[in-house]
């Protein structure tokens, strides 16, 4: 199988099952317009990615990716409000507020987020007694990332004025805004494995040190694009204005060798091919 068709089964295996949650009508209706509006479902991807390095079948954790999905559209919900970025159009089509109204939108988002802790907690609840421990310790890193020291702080640094920002100030915020949410869903996949067996801890590691960098390299080639479309924000200033675009596409380059060296070791056997095509892309993304 090519990378473009593993990719296209596994946004399947995802899309099939988000397809599943929220069916009612009113704010499940708001929830489920921006869980399938598409998007790269790297996030997932990389949930049964880490799954299955961690010698599970990339099915185990499905409900455990469709999880970090619903955090990460929550967090693109209310980061398109007027009162944040203002966008109108996400995904090709309206931004949830747009369709529904800020009210609405703010209210799908605070749902979305409390589903996503819902939806691992009740997968935990299949594993055996021996493996529960695992769904929790997945939940606290979702936690973690999404809280007040990672996606959060990441955001709300972002919303600060800026008048000398260095390219560590705005490598830190990335860190947060994007490659924490990357980390926890690799390490999410590799919880999700250990609820039904022994888990070499050092897949975490990797799972961590490989999102890190494919989120650098994720987040800075935006910048690029962004740069080329004009699409920047008012005032927002980004790395392409510190160094340029040819230093920040090696930057891209150095991110994407940092990611595909993390997966370099004696005790790696997870799918190996996929995930250094996937570093690989960041860099080819327009
Ligand atoms: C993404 O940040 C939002 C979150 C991390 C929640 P940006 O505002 O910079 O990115 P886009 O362009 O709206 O996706
Ligand atoms: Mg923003
Ligand atoms: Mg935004």
């Amino acid at each position: 199988m090519s990378f473009r068709e593993e990719y296209a089964e596994m946004r399947r295996l995802i899309e099939g099952r988000l397809g599943t949650y929220f069916n009612g009508g009113g704010i499940e209706e708001a929830m489920k317009y921006s869980l399938m509006s598409g998007g790269t479902r790297l996030r997932p991807i990389l949930t049964l990615k880490f799954c299955e390095a961690a010698g599970g079948a990339p099915d185990e954790a499905i409900d455990f990716a469709c999880a970090v999905e619903m955090l990460h559209v929550y967090s693109r919900i209310h980061d398109d409000l007027p009162i944040m970025d203002n966008d109108e159009i996400r995904n090709g089509i309206p931004t949830n507020h747009m369709k529904f109204g800020a009210d609405t939108a703010l209210i799908a988002g605070d749902a979305l987020q409390a589903a996503a802790f819902r939806t691992i907690l009740t997968a935990g609840e299949m594993f055996p007694d021996e493996g529960k421990g695992a769904a929790l310790a997945a939940a606290r890193t979702l936690a973690q990332a999404a809280g007040e020291r990672e996606l959060c702080k990441g955001q709300y640094l972002d919303t600060r004025p800026k008048t000398t920002t260095t390219n560590r100030e705005l490598k830190d915020i990335g860190d947060k805004k994007t490659c924490a949410i990357l980390r926890a869903a690799g390490e999410i996949g590799v919880y999700a494995s250990q609820g039904r067996r022994e888990v070499d801890p050092f897949y975490f590691e990797v799972a961590r040190d490989y999102a890190t960098n494919l989120g650098h390299a994720y987040s800075i080639r935006d910048d690029i694009i962004d740069a080329g479309k004009s699409a920047k924000k008012e005032g927002q200033i980004t790395i392409v204005d510190l160094v340029g675009v040819d230093q920040s596409k090696k930057l891209v380059g150095e991110y994407t060798e940092r990611a595909i060296s993390a997966l370099f070791s004696a005790h790696w056997i997870g799918p190996y091919a996929f995930l250094l095509k996937l570093a690989d892309t960041m860099g080819e993304r327009e």
